[in-house]
């Protein structure tokens, strides 16, 4: 008896074996679905070419239908199934089509269901509304320019969007370091630039303002930090302004000269900006008195210097007279206000 039994085993898995050797020309399983569709189609409405899917399947001989949301689809006027050769052909494609399909094959030992296909609308509409008119934007501040009222595109991974200039067609805008055109996808993080800042002067008493720009969407908050580092405080004496890009420090002293660091917050890009505070000096060229002429000055001065009042460099003018002797070493002087 478990020889016997044993026996018929060999006999099953060799039979077994022919089946899976022989492939398509065993009839003994149910159908095996061969095509591969992708799962989404895009079509336009009243495509004018026929669109057709074929569905294959391999063991026997073997009969298709179509089902469309679930229901079978019945061959129409414009969409037709072939049940032998497993098509399925949209000759004048219209909005009624688009859905989910999907193929049943079948043969006497079962069925089999292919994979879900969607067929759906490739869409191109144009700009619609009233699309902004005059965007204010100030120099060197950052400026956004939205892309409003964006027309239906599907598939949206097959749209692209590009900015022009002008009237023309042929003055796309590049991305650089100034401008940067969001994607759909990184639409919320657009990473923040340094763009520029400045380094003012301010005469001692004056007030005087540093300013930061860093781009971004959102655009960055900015901190400002003083020469050691700690973080500026608004008081009386200093206020931001305009989301931090101005640093407004008010009656500066010989002590607010130096470099103050802005830093944009999330991503600590950082610039520095130097305030140079200056004095005004006035020069008094001196000629010699020796003759009865008074010196005659020949030297052309700037009516105003200004100098630095924490670090004063050297001040080289030279001054000529004519007329007599001028007495070297005396006859030049540098007074502070
Ligand atoms: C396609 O279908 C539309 C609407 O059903 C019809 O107006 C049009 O004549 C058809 N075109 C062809 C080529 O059959
Ligand atoms: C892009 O931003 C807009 C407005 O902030 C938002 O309505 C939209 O959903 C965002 N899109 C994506 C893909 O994140
Ligand atoms: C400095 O700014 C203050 C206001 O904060 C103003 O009252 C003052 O007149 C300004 N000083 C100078 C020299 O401009
Ligand atoms: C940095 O300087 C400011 C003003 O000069 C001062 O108030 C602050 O305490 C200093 N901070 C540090 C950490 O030294
Ligand atoms: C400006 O600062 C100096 C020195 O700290 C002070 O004497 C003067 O009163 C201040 N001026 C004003 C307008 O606050
Ligand atoms: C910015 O610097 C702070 C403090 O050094 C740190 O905690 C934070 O992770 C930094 N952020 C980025 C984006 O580098
Ligand atoms: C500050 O300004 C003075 C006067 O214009 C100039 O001579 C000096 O070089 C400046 N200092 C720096 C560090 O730029």
């Amino acid at each position: 008896m478990t020889k016997c039994k044993k026996n018929l085993q060999v006999v099953f898995l060799a039979e077994l074996i022919v089946f899976i050797c022989e492939g398509s020309q065993s009839v003994n399983l149910p159908p095996w679905i061969t095509s591969v569709f992708e799962p989404e189609y895009y079509v336009p409405a009243k495509h004018p070419t026929p669109l057709n899917l074929q569905c294959k399947a391999k063991n026997g001989i073997i009969s298709y239908q179509w089902f469309k949301n679930n229901v079978k689809f019945q061959t129409n006027d414009r969409v037709g199934v072939n049940e032998q050769s497993g098509d399925i052909t949209f000759h004048n494609l219209t909005t009624e089509d688009f859905g989910v399909y999907y193929c049943v094959a079948e043969n006497k030992h079962g069925s089999s269901v292919s994979s879900f296909v969607k067929i759906l609308e490739a869409a191109l509409n144009g700009f619609s509304g009233n699309v902004h008119g005059n965007i204010i934007c100030k120099i060197f501040h950052h400026c956004k320019i939205p892309c409003s009222n964006q027309p239906n595109c599907q598939p949206i991974n097959e749209c692209t969007f590009e900015w022009r200039i002008g009237r023309g067609t042929g003055n796309k805008i590049k991305t650089n370091e100034n401008v940067i055109i969001d994607s759909e996808e990184n639409n919320d993080t657009v990473t923040s630039k340094a763009i520029w800042k400045n380094n003012p002067k301010a005469r001692i008493g004056e007030n005087a303002t540093l300013q930061c720009i860093f781009s971004g969407s959102p655009v960055p908050n900015i901190d400002w930090l003083l020469k050691n580092g700690s973080v500026v405080k608004p008081n009386s004496k200093f206020q931001s302004e305009s989301n931090g890009r101005h640093l407004f420090i008010r009656n500066v002293t010989f002590d607010d000269d130096g470099v103050y660091t802005c830093v944009a917050d999330k991503s600590n890009l950082t610039m520095n900006s130097y305030l140079n505070v200056t004095k005004l000096i006035v020069i008094i060229c001196e000629g010699s008195q020796s003759v009865n002429l008074p010196p005659w000055i020949t030297s052309v001065f700037e009516p105003e210097y200004y100098v630095p009042a924490k670090h004063p460099t050297p001040l080289n003018l030279q001054c000529k007279a004519k007329n007599g002797i001028i007495r070297r070493g005396t006859h030049f002087s540098v007074q502070s206000l």
